[in-house]
């Protein structure tokens, strides 16, 4: 990390502190009364001792004992203030910063989400956050505190005797010194121990979202030997930090302990030469001895400051992460479609990837239902999810009644287009959710008419919890047909002009297929459907079908037409669905 990257990071950091600044000054505020009243006791060691014991005032003396007891009682009120304020400050820049970082996730395109690691974005979220979090209600306080705190004694060294403050001045460099050699030792090391935390967490994560592939390939011992050597190299790292950090304080304690011994001697040298007062003596060590914890703690504070930049850094890469696929400036509000879908010369590659899709042209008019089919790989899937721009096309055009979809908002554009996935999953809420999911704003009777249409009615009332049952991870598990017609029941409220489904190969039994079969059908009314169709009878019922191989349409008809043709691609795919 250079420092101009940190300084950036900082810089940023600061725009989100200013967002709370009443909170930050009003900390500030009671941070510098707090190190006013923590430089007094000092203070009032000298003037007891030089005019109070030496004058033999004991009223005076009771006198000061209460000014003492009242000095630390209203530290302890001002340090409240200051604890809280400053934690509320924090809390309100970190939840900021969390929001804005799901927000901006949210926007990501595919893209991004095919290239990056989920464990690695989690770490982000959670951890690096948290890193913020300590730099906030920890470090700037302390720093700020540190500094007003040095300045303080200055001021009061210099009241007292120039001597003793030219000599104070002379030996606070050493020990920053010292502090600087420890940071710049540990930071790197800091840093890769975040990076490998990072991939440890994606590690854990990856084998944990694959349980049952692992356990069924009996791959627990090599999952076990990748997870160790992550989490031993994790261990080392942190080792290493450990014993850089081990090293260098027990050195800056000694400076300290040496520039304590060397004050004390010149201090009371003066002191025996007369040129200082014996309170003023001890008020000065009493002063060396707050010193020491700012300047310990100088060390561990360039560390957290290090450990935020770093975290800043990796949380602000994600918050600047711009979506691969956004509006144009000009683009305009797609109006409700009619349906017409037209390919024009759309070629298609993942980036880095070799070209997907080739020259496709073909025309679906509204409320036709479009079968596409073709071998494994062929790039069916690719092929209709750029229609809701998913991705963004290589080459050609795709419109929709006309209208370029590159032209348009993408959110009109992609509420008014239902996905049906090849494995779709449920959100781990209850079903009225899931159903409600596209429409919030649907009434009860408006979910119920649409899962009695989806054929699932039936189903959901049987459940002891009805429509209020919970789903997903924690829930209830449903079969694949039944998270089908959930999701039909879910498409049917949100009502959009287009339907994709990408048809999922497994064997259903024949009731609950009849049951899909005719909860399809209502959903397929009067939209335009595009389907890639692995049963028969979709096939058949289709108005138009695509035979996509290689990235290219090679044939296209309805089934009586493509059944016919003499390349008999068509064909002889039929015959092994039929089988
Ligand atoms: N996110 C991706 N990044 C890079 N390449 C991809 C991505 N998704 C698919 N591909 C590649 O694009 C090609 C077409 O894939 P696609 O998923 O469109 O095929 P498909 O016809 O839907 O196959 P299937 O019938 O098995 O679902 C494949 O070679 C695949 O490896
Ligand atoms: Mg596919």
């Amino acid at each position: 990390m250079t420092s101009e990257t940190g300084k950036k990071v900082i810089f940023k950091l600061f725009k989100y502190v200013i967002l709370y600044w009443p909170y930050f000054f009003s900390t500030l505020l009671f941070l510098i009364f707090s190190v006013v009243l923590s430089l007094v006791p000092p203070w009032l060691i000298q003037y007891g001792v030089d005019n109070v014991i030496s004058a033999g005032d004991k009223n005076l003396l009771i006198l000061l004992t209460f000014i003492m007891i009242g000095v630390s009682l209203t530290k302890g009120v001002v340090d409240f203030f200051q604890r809280y304020l400053s934690e509320i400050a924090t809390q309100k820049v970190i939840h900021r910063l969390r929001s804005d970082l799901y927000q901006n996730l949210n926007r990501l395109s595919f893209f991004f989400y095919d290239e990056s690691k989920t464990g690695d974005i989690i770490s982000r979220i959670t951890s690096d956050t948290e890193t913020l979090r300590r730099f906030f209600s920890f470090v700037t306080v302390n720093i700020i505190a540190n500094v007003a705190t040095i300045i303080g004694v200055l001021v009061v060294l210099l009241s007292w005797s120039y001597q003793l403050a030219i000599l104070y001045v002379f030996i606070l460099p050493f020990m920053f010194h010292a502090m600087k050699k420890y940071s710049t030792r540990v930071s790197p090391v800091y840093k890769k121990s975040r990076a490998r935390l990072a991939s440890l967490t994606d590690n854990v994560q990856e084998t944990f979202s694959t349980i049952e592939t692992v356990k069924l390939l009996g791959g627990e011992d090599y999952e076990e030997k990748i997870f160790d050597h992550e989490n031993n190299s994790f261990r080392d790292t942190n080792i290493k930090a450990g014993r850089i950090s081990a090293f260098w304080m027990p050195y800056v304690d000694f400076l300290l302990g040496a520039a304590t011994s060397l004050v004390i001697f010149f201090g009371g040298w003066m002191t025996i030469r007369g040129e200082i007062s014996i309170g003023i003596l001890l008020g000065f060590t009493s002063y060396l001895a707050i010193l020491t914890r700012p300047i310990r703690q100088t060390g561990m504070m360039m560390n957290l400051v290090f450990r935020a930049i770093a975290g800043g850094e990796r949380i602000f890469e994600l918050l600047e992460e711009e979506p691969e696929i956004k509006d144009k400036p000009s683009a305009i509000d797609l109006p409700q479609i009619k349906g017409k879908v037209e390919y024009k010369n759309v070629s298609f590659s993942y980036p880095g990837g070799e070209k997907v899709l080739s020259n496709v042209n073909f025309t679906v008019f509204p409320g036709e239902t479009l079968a596409i089919v073709g071998p494994t790989g062929a790039g069916k899937t690719s092929l209709v999810h750029l229609l809701p721009r998913f991705y963004n096309l290589t080459k050609g055009k795709i419109l929709i009644d006309d209208y370029d979809i590159n032209d348009v908002k993408i959110t009109t554009l992609r509420n008014q287009i239902g996905i049906i996935m090849q494995h779709d999953m449920l959100f781990s809420t209850t079903i009225r959710d899931n159903i409600s999911y596209g429409n919030q704003k649907a009434t009860n009777k408006e979910i119920i008419d649409c899962a009695r249409l989806a054929r699932i009615h039936d189903f959901v009332t049987s459940l002891p919890q009805g429509y209020d049952t919970q789903v997903g991870e924690k829930g209830v598990k449903l079969s694949g047909g039944e998270v089908q017609r959930i999701i039909i029941a879910r498409l049917l409220l949100q009502d959009p002009g287009l339907i994709i489904m990408d048809e999922s190969t497994s064997n259903l039994d024949e009731k609950i297929e009849s049951e899909i079969q005719e909860a399809l059908k209502e959903l397929f009314k009067g939209r335009t459907v595009f389907i890639i169709a692995h049963r028969l009878w979709t096939i058949k019922e289709a108005d138009k079908i695509l035979v996509v191989k290689d990235g290219s349409l090679v044939e296209e008809g309805n089934h009586n037409e493509l059944i016919n043709k003499k390349s008999g691609v068509y064909k002889n795919m039929i015959k092994g669905l039929e089988v």
